[in-house]
């Protein structure tokens, strides 16, 4: 089994780490285009191996996609990142070239591949990979949602002073400040519903504070955020290369599931070795649907700039 990161910086080099450690891969392949940073990151992992017991390898490569060539899984990270200030969607223009160049690379290496893609806008980069590939929809997944849900559960883990592997809480929609959407009326403390415990205000300061999650990193620290965006793409990693079959909510192409078509969007889906397999229905409320409507509508206009910059 062989794994490739692309992007070696923050959320890149994170990922890598989280999968290195996880022991799942022969062989994980980091790979940059700036010279040398990609190996010498990943000879720094190499050295944690006869700390931390693992025997998977990794290797970092300076934008060499021969070396990816027979990867079952590649993360893709590549872009800028957002600085304080700006939205994920102001970074359009600059990574939707890359991530399509790096998309077409590791087809023409790999072409059984499944990709996870992280670069910013999510959502629309996701869709542009679905389109620039030609590979199968269920092969192409965007992580947005699953780092989302995770930040979810660290506001109500917070509020609740629970563990946060006690709670179950989705996030559905756009991985956007404005458009995703904290489902927090079937969030769940160990299968009670968390609305018992917290009254209207306290749920809406969790639901504001999970839709900023990244910005507040992002104001904190200078840059985007990564431990937990490379935790969340190694476990999506996991899911499928151990076939686990776990649920998450990412963004997949809809077909006429949650009455929209055409678009990359967050919605709760089955991830294992087929990529992600099958979407998990859910019982919407009219208010959620309104909410899931205009996410949708915002993330047609992003993609809208791919077919006016004539990338797809
Ligand atoms: C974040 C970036 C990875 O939300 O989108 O931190």
């Amino acid at each position: 089994m062989k794994l490739t990161v692309i992007g070696a910086g923050a959320v890149g080099a994170t990922t890598a780490d989280n999968l290195v450690r996880r022991n799942i891969a022969e062989e994980i392949i980091l790979l940059d285009i700036k010279e040398g940073v990609a190996e010498g990151k990943a000879q720094d992992m190499m050295q944690t191996a006869a700390l931390l017991g693992f025997d998977s390898k990794i290797k970092g490569v300076t934008n060499d996609y021969l070396q990816t060539a027979g990867s079952s899984v590649a993360v893709v990270t590549s872009g800028l990142p957002r600085k304080p200030g700006m939205t994920r969607e102001e970074l359009i223009g600059t990574n939707a070239n890359i991530v399509k160049s790096v998309v077409e690379n590791l087809v023409k290496y790999s072409p059984d591949i499944i990709i996870l893609i992280v670069s910013n806008p999510m959502d629309t980069m996701t869709y542009l990979a679905l389109k620039s590939s030609g590979l199968p929809k269920n092969r192409i997944i965007g992580m947005g949602g699953a780092l989302d849900s995770a930040r979810f559960k660290y506001q109500l883990a917070t509020k609740l002073n629970a563990s946060p592997n006690d709670l179950n809480a989705l996030v559905i929609g756009g991985h956007g400040d404005t458009t995703m959407i904290p489902l927090i009326n079937h969030a769940t403390w160990n299968s009670i519903p968390v609305t018992h415990f917290l009254d209207p205000v306290e749920q809406e300061e969790i639901v504001k504070k999970t839709m900023v999650g990244g910005a507040t990193l992002t104001a904190l620290i200078g840059t985007s955020a990564w431990y937990a965006p490379g935790a969340a793409a190694a476990a999506m990693v996991e899911s499928i290369v151990l076939n686990q079959n776990r649920l998450f909510t990412a963004s997949v192409y809809l077909e006429g599931e949650f009455g929209e078509e055409d678009i990359n969007i967050g919605v709760p889906v089955i991830l294992n070795k087929n990529g992600w397999e099958r979407i998990v229905p859910i019982q919407l409320s009219d208010s959620e649907k309104e909410l899931f409507k205009a996410s949708t509508d915002a993330v047609r206009n992003m993609n809208n700039v791919l077919k006016e910059s004539n990338l797809i």
